[in-house]
């Protein structure tokens, strides 16, 4: 089947349309909504915390199960504080924070260009700014019944802290020897001055990072390794080159850990931002964590009984922030002659939240189409639906991104066959019942 379309499919361009539609079909929404919303955290929906799940799977698949080199971990979350002085945090990680003495509103003093004007200010609309001064990003909570200094703890900042504390420990239990990885996925907590634009910026969020301990004289070796892997998975979760690019940290904006740092970009609509960073992080870690926690840290040569603190390669990738990319990616609009629309998320299939959705054409139809419905439902996630004309269910599973719609008619009592259609192209083809989990299965693979 040919489509005409009025003018060529539009990409997301304004990120209204895109809040609207993941609130309107439950991908993602204000965290504790009925009570306004709550800054910088969201909650995920039913569609949203499937899309998560797909694309924190294909990172584990590919980091560490297809890998002898890699091994996985799940840390807790609040680490000894003493982890968070050994990193530097408590003394390092802050940004510049400024406040207007008029509206008593906070900005970071590096991002003033949208801040908008000062509703408080009669006769000026500028703000009246405090001095930079530096606020540290790390969340503070107590442990124990009582709230003094003892009792102080932080919730990780990021992921990895708890991968070098434990290092020794995965090291010998899975009998790893360097060159080889430690890779974890995780909630970190950062208390951002100005979380924005939507789940971009926020103060809870995902982390999958994986550091990866060789010996110094193959860092680079290493580092050119890992960001050429890292920029193939985004390609092949079908970000293409034309929205990815890497940037090189200059000297003065490495983090106090980086010896090197590339960030992988995506041309979101508010323009070119980081969602994953690649960063040299030479022996910081380890040798901190030793000097602060009085253990050995060090790796000893098995042939030279050199005995050394081995490198860090990290690669550390934001799994909201590659959501929302994969999210704006995939947002299209279609015009058709005569001006109908269509609005298709063209999610890659293995990322897709729903994988199918069966349709039986008439409600009279239900039982055989259920039974279809429950035995793909056995291997993918797969949505029945039998309420509104065919058309409109179509376009409900468009909006989603289904892959497949497979439609249960009249004749399919008689010839056994149901008519499958295609998201993308909106072909159709009948196949035989019998034949539908492995003509899925075929397609769900070899896609991409
Ligand atoms: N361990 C190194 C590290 O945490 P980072 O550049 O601060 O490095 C890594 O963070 C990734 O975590 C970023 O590329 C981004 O995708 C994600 N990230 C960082 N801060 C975030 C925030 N406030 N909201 C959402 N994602 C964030």
């Amino acid at each position: 089947m040919t489509t005409d379309f009025a003018t060529a499919p539009r990409r997301l361009e304004n990120m209204d349309d895109l809040v609207s539609l993941c609130a309107r079909r439950g991908f993602i929404f204000p965290s504790s909504e009925i009570y306004g919303g709550i800054n910088g955290f969201w909650d995920y929906g039913p569609l949203g915390v499937e899309l998560k799940q797909n694309l924190k799977a294909c990172w584990w698949q590919r980091m560490v199960r297809e890998r002898d080199d890699v091994v996985g971990l799940d840390s807790s979350i609040i680490c000894h504080p003493r982890t968070w002085e050994a990193s530097g945090h408590t003394e390092h990680f802050s940004d510049p924070m400024v406040d207007c003495r008029a509206c008593k509103k906070r900005f970071r003093a590096d991002q003033l260009d949208d801040i908008g004007s000062c509703s408080a200010r009669e006769g000026s609309s500028e703000h009246d700014l405090t001095e930079p001064r530096n606020f540290n990003l790390m969340l503070r909570t107590s442990i124990g019944a009582s709230e003094d200094a003892a009792s102080l703890a932080y919730l990780r900042a990021e992921t990895c802290q708890p991968i070098f504390n434990d290092f020794k420990r995965v090291r010998e239990t899975a009998r790893q020897k360097i060159p080889f990885g430690i890779a974890q996925i995780g909630k970190a907590f950062r208390n951002e001055i100005n979380p924005r634009n939507f789940t971009f910026r926020s103060r809870e969020f995902e982390q999958a990072e994986m550091e990866f301990f060789c010996h110094p004289r193959e860092r680079e070796k290493w580092f050119s390794h890992w960001l050429e892997e890292r920029l193939c998975f985004h390609r092949e979760l079908g970000l293409d080159d034309e929205y990815l690019r890497t940037r090189r940290h200059e000297e003065g904006e490495l983090a106090h850990y980086a010896k090197q740092a590339v960030d992988v970009e995506y041309r979101f609509p508010f323009g070119w931002q980081e969602i994953e960073g690649i960063h040299d992080r030479g022996d910081w870690d380890l040798r901190r964590h030793s000097e602060y926690s009085g253990k050995d840290l060090g790796v000893t040569d098995p042939e030279t009984k050199e005995h050394f603190f081995p490198m860090v390669v990290e690669t550390s990738v934001g799994v909201d922030r590659t959501c929302l990319a994969v999210l704006c990616h995939a947002y299209t609009v279609e015009t058709f002659e005569g001006g109908d629309e269509r609005t298709v998320m063209r999610f890659h299939p293995a990322l897709a939240p729903l994988k199918a959705a069966v349709l039986p054409l008439s409600k009279k139809l239900a039982q055989p189409a259920r039974k279809l419905h429950l035995e793909l439902r056995r291997h993918w996630n797969v949505f029945y639906d039998e309420s509104g004309n065919i058309g409109r269910r179509y376009r409900r599973q468009d909006e989603v991104g289904t892959p497949f719609c497979l439609t249960y008619d009249f004749d399919s009592e008689d010839d056994r066959k149901v008519t499958v259609r295609h998201r993308d192209s909106m072909s159709q083809h009948r196949i035989a019942i019998d034949a539908v989990v492995d003509y899925l299965r075929e397609q769900l693979e070899n896609s991409g």
